[in-house]
């Protein structure tokens, strides 16, 4: 069961739903999930990423490989190193969360002696950026002084170095859809029991009994049509068709290095496997994960894995080379995280780092289902993480 709201958590959930609720009447009654997604993640105030719950780590609502263990921000810093030798630059951040992939980054990277000329950071959360520039602000100033928040991509053909997103596709909105006779059709949101809480002119009725949102069937979705060969009726998954311009917006910044993005996902083959007939949408309120995104508006997480197959062709398409995809084990494992656990003196800590490292390498854990993928341009440095597996055939 999942916990009960508290006062404050109902009245945001009131009004984020509402709001999505007058969304739906104004557009006629019908909203793609994709946009019911864009705002219960994203409206000003009222999104879940533009509020103010907690989260990320423990006391939030999901946890992050960066939030899990530093071991993580550590193995990402040596193959940033790598690419910062060749290409000298900076590094660009984006989604950095709660700021600690970015400070534990600074701290290795002046440990291994290759700072980058800046790290730049776009977070489209305000409350994040807040608690970012927050954890910022304790680093020496040596590297402080190196963080600059932007509020739009860098121009483009302006960024030497890397770029980093850790679990941002993920976030991306997705058009959901299901399987009728061999062609999908978009599921939209509706609501029910309008008639209670609706004006003639949509508004909701103040004080009136609030309504529900309910899935609906709307038109064929050809580009999903083409993804769906031999699956049963009812069968319903999601695509994101967002992935492609963001590649390309990122892709124009980057004149010279490497993009790593870092998020749960498959190869396409698997991603629309007959046996997966209910999609990858899942919701994360209070470290519970479900499936009901029509509850918790607002306060609670919504994503979908990563079909990597769409990111690889939309970055092919931009002039990008897929250079490597790995599990995030051998990525770990490639930029020397057994090391980082081993070479510790104190029997405590070594405990500590060894479980924490279980839980990022793991099969059952997040080893297996995060991948990470490399993206380049005019790169030529080898890259450490992606020397020990190539799936890049099952793409
Ligand atoms: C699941 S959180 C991951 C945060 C952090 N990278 C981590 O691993 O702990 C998703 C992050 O992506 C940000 N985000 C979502 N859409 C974005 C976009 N289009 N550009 C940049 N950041 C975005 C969110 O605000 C949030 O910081």
């Amino acid at each position: 069961m999942l916990p009960l709201l508290t006062a404050d958590e109902n009245r945001h959930a009131q009004a984020a739903r509402d709001f999505i609720c007058e969304r739906i009447l104004a557009a006629g009654g019908w909203l793609s999930f994709a946009d019911f997604m864009e705002s219960a993640l994203y409206a000003p105030g009222l999104g879940y990423y533009s509020a103010g719950a907690v989260k990320l780590g423990a006391s939030g609502d999901f946890v992050t490989a960066p939030e899990i263990s530093d071991l993580f921000s550590r193995c990402v810093a040596r193959q940033c190193a790598d690419v910062l030798a060749a290409t000298g630059g900076q590094i660009l951040e984006l989604g950095a969360g709660t700021g600690r992939m970015a400070v534990t980054i600074l701290k290795s990277l002046a440990e291994i002696g290759v700072l980058p000329e800046r790290y730049a950071i776009l977070e489209v959360s305000a409350d994040l950026a807040e608690r970012q520039r927050a954890r910022v602000e304790a680093l020496p100033a040596g590297l402080r002084e190196r963080v600059v928040w932007l509020d739009r991509l860098p121009a483009p053909g302006s960024v030497r170095g890397v770029v980093l997103a850790n679990e941002v596709l993920d976030a991306l909105p997705v058009q959901r859809f299901v399987v009728r006779s061999g062609k999908a059709f978009e599921l939209g949101v509706s609501v029910v029991g309008v008639g209670a809480g609706a004006s003639a002119s949509g508004a909701l009725v103040t004080g009136a009994p609030a309504p529900d949102f309910a899935w609906c069937e709307g038109a064929e979705l050809p580009s999903a049509s083409e993804l769906i060969t031999a699956l049963p009726n009812g069968y319903t998954s999601e695509l994101c068709s967002r992935v492609e311009p963001w590649i390309a917006s990122v892709s124009q910044c980057l004149a010279q290095g490497a993009l790593l993005l870092f998020d749960y996902g498959l190869p396409r083959s698997h991603y629309y496997h007959p046996q997966r007939v209910d999609g990858t949408l899942r919701c994360y309120f209070k470290q519970r994960a479900h499936n009901d995104p029509f509850i918790n508006v607002g306060i609670q997480d919504i994503t979908a894995w990563v079909d990597f197959t769409r990111v690889a062709d939309g970055a092919l398409a931009a002039g990008l080379e897929v250079t490597g995809f790995v599990t995030q084990a051998a990525f770990l494992l490639g930029t020397g995280i057994e090391a980082m656990t081993i070479e510790v003196d104190d029997v405590a800590t070594r405990a500590r780092l060894a479980g924490e490292a279980r839980r990022l390498l793991m099969p059952g854990e997040m080893g297996e289902s995060f991948k990470v993928m490399a993206l380049c341009r005019d790169l030529d440095a080898p890259l450490r993480g992606f020397a020990h597996q190539d799936l890049r055939g099952s793409l």
